[in-house]
């Protein structure tokens, strides 16, 4: 007997689904036309549950799973799990590390140029036809500029060797002074904002790091500082993100990562000094693939009774 799994998103990869097909009796959420029913009707016979970093598992849902054993997020991120009601109801929880770590950093570095550079707009000027008929305003420079991390795990140390390829100075702040770590430590977030031309933000979405980039780090980073976020949007009070933009009290903003996602604020749209990515830190075919096959190895060793690979 295949156990009983629901996955709340597609694994990206013909070949995942199937392996999923082949070892699970697979109920597939996100295709249900009717959300809710189709809980009522599966969900008593699931025994595991894959889900993504970003979108997590509401509580509603996991109440509605009495057997459930293991959650597998495809993700680095748990903040969207609860994961003291999970430990509670002792259901073990994996993610999928590493794998992720150097693609998440790429795109720090890519919103940084695109940011800085004007990439963006310069390719709408080239598309408009407008090359012929004028010059673009001049950009920003990134190389030699200083990189302020917030949060040095996995992916503020990826991105951190990038700045350095780029001749930027690193420092960071998070929980504590790193041992070993060859870069500054400065306490304060707002500080290590006003010492830097760039912030990037890699911490995760706990819940002491909500709104943490306030208007006060915000003024801090000033009018030619630039903040790449490839954490979570709810790192960023982003009503004060809009208005410091809008005000020109912050230089410009690389964005892959929202409060409310899918939704985007209305006010970023208009603005020339923002990149805004659909949540892409990991979203490359290879990198899917290996956080998909992590994410099987998860739910292999569970149900073998193995250790868990990466298991909290
Ligand atoms: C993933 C993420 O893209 O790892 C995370 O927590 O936010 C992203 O890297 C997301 O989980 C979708 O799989």
């Amino acid at each position: 007997m295949r156990p009983h799994l629901l996955q709340t998103v597609p694994m990206n990869a013909p070949a995942l689904e199937a392996a999923l097909d082949a070892a699970y009796q697979v109920h597939r959420l996100h295709q249900a036309p009717d959300g809710p029913a189709f809980l009522a009707e599966v969900g008593p016979q699931v025994r595991a549950l894959v889900t993504t970093g970003a979108r997590g598992v509401g509580t509603s849902i996991l109440e509605a799973l009495p057997g459930l054993e293991l959650i597998a997020i495809r993700g680095v991120g748990t903040d969207g799990v609860d994961l003291a009601y999970a430990h509670a109801r002792g259901i073990a929880v994996t993610t999928t590390p590493d794998v992720l770590t150097e693609d998440v950093a790429d795109l720090a570095l890519a919103l940084l140029l695109a940011t800085a550079r004007r990439v963006c707009v310069g390719d709408a000027f080239v598309r408009a036809g407008l090359w012929p008929t004028r010059d673009l305003p001049l950009a920003t420079r990134v190389s030699g500029k200083r990189a302020g991390i917030y949060g040095l795990g996995r992916i503020g140390h990826a991105i951190a060797r990038r700045a350095l390829g780029f001749g930027m100075p690193v420092a960071y702040t998070g929980r504590r002074a790193q041992e070993g770590v060859p870069y500054p430590f400065v306490p304060d977030l707002a500080e290590l904002a006003r010492d830097s031309d760039v912030l990037f933000l890699a911490a995760s979405g706990s819940p002491e790091n909500r709104n943490v980039v306030d208007a006060q780090v915000l003024d801090a980073l000033g009018p030619r500082g630039i903040l790449v976020n490839v954490a979570r949007g709810s790192l960023v009070d982003e009503a004060a993100l809009v208005e410091a933009l809008t005000a020109g009290r912050l230089g410009g903003a690389g964005l892959d990562a929202f409060q409310d996602e899918p939704r985007v604020p209305e006010a970023l749209l208009a603005l020339p000094n923002v990149v805004l990515q659909p949540h892409q830190g990991s979203a490359t075919a290879e990198t899917r693939l290996d956080m998909g096959n992590l994410v099987l190895a998860n739910l292999e060793a569970h149900f073998a009774g193995r250790p868990l690979p990466n298991g909290f």
